[in-house]
Order: C-alpha cells, then sequence, then structure tokens
C-alpha cells in the first residue's frame, strides 16, 4: 500500500471553468436553538436526550449556535470565498409536528440566511431532509410508513414556495443508506430501531420520498435537483493496490453482492428505475415485498440533475465460507469485511483517495446521464490550538489528496461540477457527539469562537486559484524555521534529530518555532545529520506488565510488522531511573529511527522524556495528559459508557465500578465514561481501584459489597479485575448475573472462560498496534504525525 499524502508533492492542477467549490453542514448538527421560536422536537432530540446513546451524552440542543450565529458563519464563508454553501432545512422548524401547520418564525430563518448568502455571493444549496425527522412522524411509523413519503412531499412545496425564488439546488435527502442502515437497522442512529424489515421498508421509503418531492420541486419550478448519497467503491484487498489484480469468482461475487448493498440499491431505482435483483432477493428475506408497490419506481425514478456524491472511504471485501453476515449489510453470509491497510483518520477511516476517482469514474460511466457534485468529503483528526493556530497538516494532505483524485476522475471524463468540503464548522458528529472535529473552521464549544484551521486558508487559496498550484500546500521548510529561530539550518536539524550537542536554550528557541510553524520534519531533514538505522525500539515502561495482553500482542504483532518494514526491534526496558536514562541516550543518539511506546503511567517522566528526543515516537494508548506524542489509542470513554449503557438498558440502577489505576490514561478514560453515563442517567454510583490483577479485583468488590450490599450491577475496568470480582460475589453467596452483573473491559483470553462468561469490551489491540506501527513509519518517512483513535466493541455474554 502506498502512502496516499501527496501534500508536498504534484504541481499545478486546475479544474475546469465554473466549477463549483464550497462546504456543507447540517441543521441538528451546528443549529441548536433547540427549544426556539416554534421549532418542534426531531427524533434527534429524542435519541440524544437517551442515555448512552450518543457519546458523551452529547446532544444538538446548543451545538454550534449558529441559529443564532448564522451572521458571523456567513461572513466566513465570504472571506474564504466559498461558491457554495450546503445547509439542511430543519423540518420540525418548518412544521413542528411534521404535517400540517407552519411555524412562519422557522421559514423566516431560512429566508433571513438565503438573503444574508446571496449578499455574500455564496450560492445556497439546500438539503431538505438531514435526518431530522419531526418525532410525531416517527410515533405514527417513521420512515417505516409510506405516508412519511407523501408529507416529506408537501414539506419539499413549502420550503420552495418560500425560498424558490433564490435557491437554485435542491437536494431532498440524505443518504438514505445511512437512514435506513444505522437508524432502522441496527439502532446506532435514531431513532434507534434494530430491525431489517424496518430498515428496508425505510429505505424504500425514502426513495419514494425524493421521487415525490423531486416531482412537486420540479412542479413549482426548481431549477437543479439532486440527491445526496453515501457512496464506496467495493473492492478487494487485491485490487485496492492494483485495480488490474485477477479476481476470483468468489470475490467477483462478494464485490457485486455489496456494491448492490450500499450503491446500487439507490442508485439503480433513482437513475435506472429498478431495484437489481440481488436487492430484491435480500429484502425479500427481510421484510417481503409488500411495501414496494406498482408505479413507485416510476416515481423515484424522476429526471435528476445533480448526483449528490459523499465520499470517505471505500468497502474492502472477499469471500470467506464460514464468515457470519456483517451486521450492517444482512445477506452477506461469506463474506469477510477488511480493512484498507491505510493511514485512518480520527474516526478510523481508511485514507484511501484513489477511491474517490474509482467511484467518480463509474458513475460517470454507468449513470452517464447526471452530473456530480461531491456534497461532502472530509475528515475528522485531532486538531491542536496553538495560539491563533489550527495546525491541520493532516487535514490539508487528506483534502489535497481527495482534490488531485477528482481532478484525475474529470480527466478520466467524470462529469464533476464541484466539490463541497465536509464540513464547515466542528459540529455534532451524530453518535460521536462533539468529540470528533471534521470542520476546516475550529469551533470552541464553551465559547462559540470560530478559528479558521490552517486547511481553512488552504482551502481559501485553492477556491482562489480555481485548482491546486505547485507548492501552495507545501508544508513549512526547514529553511524557515531556521529563519524564525535566528538559527542555521544545521542546528534546527540536529534538534530535530536529537543530538545532545545542542544547547537547552537553543533546542528551546528552535521548538518554539517548530511549533509556531506547525513545521512537520520530513526524512530530508532528518538526514541532514543522520543516516537511517533501520532500528525501531520497543520500549516497556515502568509497570508494564508481561501478563498484559497489549503486552504480548505489541511485541508479537509490531515486532512482525516491522520486520515486513525492513527494520530491526530492538525491546528496550526502562523500569528503573538508570534505564530510562540509557533509554533516552539511546534515542538522542540516533541509534533508532523511532520507537514505539507501551502505555505509561501518569507520574511516569518516560514520555515526556522520549518527546524531547526528537525522534519520531509514537505511544501505544493515550500518554499521559500534559504529553505531546502522536499515539494510537482505543475509546475507552465510549466503551465504558456503552458497558454502563448496557446495564441500565438490563434495568440494572445501583452500578458500582472497579477503576483500574488512577494513572493510567486509559483507566482514567474508562471511568470518565463510566461516571458520565451514569449521570445522564441520574443514577447513584460508588468505586474502588484495583491494580488490574485479578486479587485486587476480588478485594475491591468486597470493599464494595460491603459498602453497599443492595448493588446490583459492577462494571470492572478490566477484565482480569472482574475475573477476581466474580470469584468474591460467588463467596459472598451471590448469583452472577440475577443478583448483580458484571462487565469488564478488555476480551482478554479470561474473559470468554470465566464462570459464567464475562460480558465485556472488546478492545481491538492487534489493530491499535498495526495503527501505532503505521504512525511511526509514517512520521518516519516525513509524514504528518496524527493520532488515531479506534473504537470499542461491546461483547454480551451471560455475566449480565
Ligand atoms: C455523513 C453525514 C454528515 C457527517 C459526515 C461525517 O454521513 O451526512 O452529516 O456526519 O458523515
Amino acid at each position: 500500500m502506498t502512502a496516499m499524502f501527496t501534500a508536498a508533492a504534484g504541481g499545478t492542477l486546475s479544474f475546469p471553468g465554473g466549477f463549483v467549490w464550497g462546504a456543507a453542514t447540517a441543521a441538528y448538527q451546528i443549529e441548536g436553538a433547540a427549544g426556539e421560536d416554534g421549532r418542534g422536537t426531531s427524533i434527534w432530540d429524542v435519541f440524544t436526550h437517551t442515555p448512552g446513546r450518543v457519546a458523551g451524552g452529547h446532544t444538538g440542543d446548543v451545538a454550534c449556535d449558529h441559529y443564532h450565529r448564522y451572521r458571523d458563519d456567513v461572513r466566513l464563508m465570504r472571506e474564504l470565498g466559498l461558491g457554495a454553501y450546503r445547509f439542511s432545512v430543519a423540518w420540525p422548524r418548518i412544521q413542528p409536528t411534521g404535517s400540517g401547520p407552519v411555524n412562519a418564525a422557522g421559514l423566516d430563518f431560512y429566508d433571513r440566511l438565503v438573503d444574508e448568502l446571496l449578499a455574500a455571493d455564496v450560492s445556497p444549496y439546500v438539503t431538505l431532509y438531514h435526518w431530522d425527522l419531526p418525532q410525531p412522524l416517527e410515533d405514527r411509523g417513521g420512515w417505516t410508513e409510506r405516508d412519511t413519503a407523501h408529507r416529506f412531499a408537501d414539506y419539499a412545496r413549502i420550503v420552495h414556495d418560500r425560498l424558490g425564488d433564490r435557491v437554485g439546488t435542491w437536494i431532498t435527502v440524505n443518504e438514505p443508506w445511512v437512514v435506513s442502515v444505522l437508524g432502522y437497522g441496527i439502532g446506532a442512529h435514531a431513532p434507534g430501531r434494530a430491525s431489517w424489515r424496518d430498515a428496508f421498508q425505510a429505505s424504500h421509503h425514502l426513495l419514494l420520498a425524493h421521487g415525490l418531492g423531486a416531482r412537486a420541486l420540479r412542479d413549482a419550478g426548481a431549477r437543479e435537483i439532486a440527491l445526496t448519497l453515501n457512496l464506496a467503491p467495493v473492492t478487494t484487498p487485491g485490487r485496492l493496490d492494483d485495480p488490474e489484480a485477477a479476481l476470483s469468482a468468489e470475490d467477483a461475487a462478494a464485490v457485486d453482492l455489496v456494491d448492490c448493498l450500499i450503491n446500487r440499491q439507490f442508485l439503480d431505482p433513482v437513475l435506472r428505475g429498478e431495484y437489481p435483483a440481488a436487492v430484491l432477493d435480500v429484502v425479500e428475506r427481510a421484510a417481503g415485498l409488500g411495501h414496494i408497490r406498482d408505479g413507485d419506481l416510476e416515481t423515484v425514478n424522476q429526471p435528476l440533475d445533480l448526483l449528490g456524491v459523499n465520499y470517505y472511504n471505500p468497502c474492502v471485501v472477499s469471500a470467506e465460507p464460514g464468515e457470519p453476515a456483517n451486521p450492517a449489510y444482512p445477506g452477506t453470509e461469506g463474506i469477510r469485511f477488511g480493512d484498507a491497510y491505510a493511514p485512518k483518520t480520527a474516526m478510523g477511516w481508511p485514507i484511501v483517495p484513489t477511491g474517490l476517482t474509482r467511484l467518480l469514474v463509474r458513475l460517470s460511466r454507468d449513470y452517464p446521464q447526471v452530473g456530480l457534485l461531491v456534497t461532502e468529503n472530509g475528515a475528522a483528526f485531532e486538531d491542536t490550538v496553538s495560539g491563533e493556530h489550527v495546525h491541520d497538516a493532516d487535514r490539508i494532505a487528506f483534502l489535497e489528496g481527495h482534490l488531485r483524485a477528482a481532478h484525475t476522475a474529470v480527466d478520466a471524463g467524470a462529469d464533476l461540477r464541484g466539490y463541497l468540503v465536509w464540513s464547515l464548522l466542528d459540529n455534532f458528529e451524530w453518535a460521536e457527539g462533539y468529540g470528533k472535529r471534521f470542520g476546516i473552521v475550529h469551533v470552541d464549544f464553551d465559547t462559540q469562537r470560530r478559528l479558521p484551521k490552517d486547511s481553512a486558508l488552504w482551502y481559501r487559496d485553492v477556491i482562489r486559484n480555481n485548482g491546486l498550484r505547485a507548492g501552495r500546500a507545501r508544508r513549512p521548510t526547514l529553511e524557515e524555521v531556521a529563519a524564525r529561530a535566528g538559527v542555521s539550518r544545521s542546528t534546527v536539524s540536529r534538534v530535530i534529530n536529537g543530538e545532545a550537542a545542542v544547547s537547552p536554550e537553543f533546542r528551546a528557541v528552535v521548538m518554539d518555532a517548530v511549533t509556531e510553524l506547525g513545521y512537520v520534519p520530513n526524512s530530508a531533514a532528518r538526514s541532514l545529520v543522520t543516516r537511517r538505522t533501520e532500528s525501531i525500539a520497543l520500549i516497556v515502561p515502568d509497570g508494564a506488565r508481561a501478563g498484559d495482553p497489549l503486552f504480548a500482542t505489541a511485541v508479537d504483532a509490531a515486532g512482525r510488522e516491522l520486520e515486513r518494514a525492513g527494520k530491526r526491534v530492538t525491546l528496550m526496558f526502562a523500569g528503573s531511573p538508570a534505564d530510562r536514562n540509557r533509554v533516552e541516550r539511546h534515542l538522542a543518539a540516533g541509534h533508532v529511527d523511532g520507537a514505539l511506546l507501551l502505555p505509561a503511567r501518569g507520574s511516569d517522566p518516560l514520555p515526556g522524556a522520549l518527546a524531547g528526543t526528537g525522534v519520531p515516537v509514537v505511544s501505544l494508548g493515550r500518554p499521559p495528559a500534559a504529553v505531546a506524542l502522536p499515539y494510537a489509542g482505543t475509546d475507552d470513554a465510549g466503551g465504558a459508557a456503552a458497558a454502563v449503557g448496557h446495564l441500565l438498558g438490563r434495568g440494572r440502577r445501583r452500578i458500582a465500578t472497579i477503576r483500574g489505576p488512577v494513572d493510567l490514561a486509559a483507566a482514567r478514560d474508562r471511568f470518565d465514561g463510566y461516571r458520565n453515563a451514569l449521570r445522564d442517567a441520574a443514577c447513584r454510583s460508588a468505586d474502588a481501584v484495583g491494580d488490574l490483577g485479578r486479587a485486587s479485583g476480588a478485594a475491591a468488590m468486597r470493599e464494595l459489597l460491603a459498602a453497599d450490599p443492595s448493588l446490583d450491577a459492577v462494571f470492572v475496568a478490566g477484565d482480569l479485575m472482574a475475573v477476581g470480582a466474580l470469584h468474591a460475589l460467588r463467596e459472598a453467596g451471590l448469583r452472577v448475573p440475577e443478583d448483580v452483573a458484571v462487565v469488564g473491559f478488555g476480551d482478554e483470553e479470561d474473559a470468554a472462560y470465566a464462570v459464567p462468561p464475562l460480558t465485556t469490551v472488546r478492545v481491538p489491540w492487534s489493530d491499535q498496534v498495526l495503527a501505532a506501527v503505521r504512525l511511526l513509519l509514517r512520521q518516519i518517512g516525513g509524514g504528518p504525525s496524527s493520532s488515531v483513535i479506534l473504537p470499542t466493541e461491546l461483547v454480551v455474554r451471560s455475566s449480565s
């Protein structure tokens, strides 16, 4: 797999004349003002206010407060030179009950917004449905109810009546796949249902809504009508690298079925007036076909001016006999959904710009009658505000890579008319809450201050130039750092390479300039004074235990992966102060190209010392708060919240916890996730601390029982401790789960074999190690130094 970052490479690329440049948002993600001016309740209001549904218990009540700050936001758009702004209209603002009476104040808001946009020379692109269905319609069946499609057409007409004189481009529905699968099939989004019958009925009715809405808009004189789909090129691991690679008949069938489910389930009815046979097979098995009536497909198949393409990543599959169906893709028994083995965004989504080229070229080939508009593309990364800047080099690299890919598609004949970045602002990222930042403009959610990130300024130049200029997107150079710091290039290089000979004063000045300019050392800078050693240190800090599953996985998986990359691995123990010094000197002297650090305790000075060596170091797991090391972590807080949500869902109310060591970042995150979820549910809590070992779990459990004999559940922040807790409960004559339910964390070996088998939170250890290795290799190669956080997964067994 080649690296996909092209930020520093490549020459001038111009897009066709009239190419539309813009940014996108959606109402519930930015507006806030949830209870104002007569707005009704939407399914997302209800969902976010249900404990355990959204990370951190976040809601869109306030969001970016755009409802009150839209003037400032439009000013920002003008400053960035946006030609188009895609926003969505909140249906509950227009019709609070989803049908019938119109709320004039709601229409007034969008009326003012449109005027403001036009005055700023920004064309409004209106999405009518970006997921905030009025709750009263959900109470009548939501999208499983055919009538909802008719109500949508009424609503479309009402909005067009008011804005149609000034809005040219209308997008009916955003991402029906996400609505139906995440909202109705697996319940990760509002309305939170988990029924495939409901999901397939919903997807058909969403298509019907599109058709009826498009017809209503056309009759009312709308200029340009579009539908936005989340589309993913589907391919095999082999073809991801080499599109010409041979494809077995079994793999081809796997690709075809998944392509039908994600893409053609929507493309074909809308653009060809038919469902693919493979889709009908799956739908019939899950939901029957009674909801698809004669004439529906003609309605769905309205003339379309533009297809809105939301592209984030490809889907990689292969045939694998015996593999159970993917929970999000019914009918996919025998198909393995794999990893793209590319760098990942903070969402854990692989970064594969070439996927966009393939997708656009394919769309124009298979559906030549419709123009294409990228209505969303962008990425969440862990941004850091340094003073008045956010140096989001990763996001720039992402966007540039995708724009180059889009340009390649245009060269190959794709009828691409424009590109809208997701998103203008950091915002409420649905089930992820505010933790995932997609904006090119940073939002401080405490003060609502907007701060354009480097990517916004970069995008402004792209728009001005109608494309990419050679060298425009380059990173700051070593020369610029030297000039800013007032030292020579070789001093900068020596600091960056961790040479011991530089005085602390010079080191400080250089590091200041590095931070201020957002400089990322590249291989050229490094090789000015050192040659590659092709060695990597795997560093074991104080307190790491050989019995820790992460330890074994780290040594095994990291060792293999690094060897594959042609590196040698040196295992270094840094338990004592003398050992720490030795490790630090080893790095500073340039004996290794980089280092992987196993999770360290909060009080351990090692991570801070390693961060100062100037050698790329990546931490496995989040490093202690004050240390700026890139890391590959797991969503510990989210996992804990899911565990507590599960216990609450089982009716438990007196939920105690056994926490891990308080100075371990992951243990603290688990505790935070636990506490927030409990607080949202207004439940009491008690906690005891363990050291991750079995005996400490048993002792902590006895302590908790003594303090509160009536507790009915315990969340244990580590599986070994949970095994100890099971032992203590048995000893106290209590039954699990009848008297006390137990959920562990980690899905370690012991979990499945405990008595009773443990419900736990699975942590993707080996993916985490592989992600850390990739981050490190990328950084050694001069790439950006972002962090990744991988999702965890609740595994329900009989202890709860
Ligand atoms: C898309 C949604 C959009 C945003 C991005 C990250 O699926 O349409 O609202 O959340 O994902």
